[in-house]
């Protein structure tokens, strides 16, 4: 079986290749993103397989299948950047990664709350320079912090689990309720009064029609002055120019970001000798309080290697004619 990559990259054929020695499947790897413009390189394979900034929209969907494209693997949980109503059309499946590591996100989650809290980031800089003055890197402890989970799935329990550890109150928003959530002292509460109590606000549901910009001018404005907001969920689920006004007036006081909305033109590239066009991005890295990674939550080798697995056996359920369990 044929597939093709899209948008891949060294540490991409490093987990592939050793993977897919127990498949034996014929990977092809291009570098190029999929987009209108790229999809008609499938020539061949009935199998692509994409990453989170890959975009499978209608008409890409439907050139992928004139290309005789079958089915789409994501190698990656989140699945907002296909059409699935174009991709059921074409008669092409869609199956994803659904659980990889919840940990390497959750865990990337706490080093943006550690570090945007006590500062290590400035402070590695100025012990570089042989700067041991302390101000402007007073922190708060996390024991004791009222902690809001807004969507409580894989990633957002293991996050409270961690958060529990560091003695924070819990509280989440969810639309659905996990009986897990009373072991882990999880207090569910509605969107607003989520909003209302909590001093760290982490998002941790998928981007849907629902929750694209739940963080926008107005549930800003109900949160607590000064509040720690972070998104390691989808670019998306904040609306950019609303934080941006709130970090101007203070009301959020300290921002982490791993992903951000208009992420596809900027993260995964080596852009440090371009001229970055975005005004918004750049704006954010001017605020001291803003700390952002590019996409790097899931980026453990655990969870690379969870990925490669659930895919090639995706491909292979495929294959067979048989359901994998992670069609969406
Ligand atoms: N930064 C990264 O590297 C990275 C890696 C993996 C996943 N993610 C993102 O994290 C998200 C969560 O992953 P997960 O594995 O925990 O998914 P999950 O499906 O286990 O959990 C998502 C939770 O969000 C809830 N939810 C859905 N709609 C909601 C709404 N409108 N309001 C509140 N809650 C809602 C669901 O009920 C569910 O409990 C993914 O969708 C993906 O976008 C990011």
């Amino acid at each position: 079986m044929n597939v093709t990559f899209f948008s891949s990259k060294p540490y991409d054929l490093t987990f592939f290749q050793q993977t897919n020695a127990d498949f034996g499947f014929q990977l092809r790897f291009l570098k190029v993103p999929l987009d209108e413009t790229t999809a008609e390189l499938v020539t061949g394979s009935p199998v692509v397989c994409l990453f989170v900034n890959d975009q499978a929209n209608a008409a890409v969907i439907r050139t992928l299948a004139r290309q005789g494209v079958r089915l789409i693997v994501l190698r990656c949980a989140g699945f907002n950047n296909v059409d699935l109503d174009a991709a059921r059309q074409a008669g092409i499946q869609v199956m994803r990664v659904p659980a990889y590591s919840p940990h390497s996100v959750a865990e990337h989650t706490l080093a943006l709350i550690l570090a945007l809290n006590r500062k290590t980031h400035r402070a590695y800089n100025r012990v570089k320079e042989g700067n041991f003055a302390l101000e402007g890197l007073m922190g708060f402890d996390l024991f004791g912090q009222t902690v809001g989970l807004l969507g409580l799935g894989k990633i957002g329990k293991v996050t409270a689990r961690i958060l529990g550890g560091f003695g924070c109150q819990l509280l989440a928003y969810d639309v659905v309720r996990d009986e897990e959530a009373e072991q882990l002292g999880i207090e569910y509460v509605s969107l607003p009064e989520l909003l209302n109590r909590s001093d760290i606000l982490t998002l941790h549901c998928p981007l849907t029609p629902e929750t694209r910009h739940i963080i926008n001018k107005d549930t800003l404005a109900r949160m607590k002055k000064g509040v720690m907001l972070i998104n390691t969920g989808r670019g998306a689920l904040i609306d950019t120019q609303a934080v941006i006004e709130s970090l101007k007036n203070g009301q959020v006081g300290y921002l982490g970001l791993d992903v951000y909305e208009e992420e596809s033109h900027l993260f995964f590239e080596d852009l440090s000798n371009t001229i970055i066009q975005d005004d918004t991005f750049m704006r954010l890295l001017t605020f001291p309080n803003v700390l952002i990674t590019g996409h790097q939550a899931f980026f453990t080798r655990n969870a690379l290697q969870g990925i490669a697995r659930t895919t090639c056996r995706n491909i292979q359920a495929f294959v067979e004619g048989k359901a994998s369990g992670n069609e969406v």
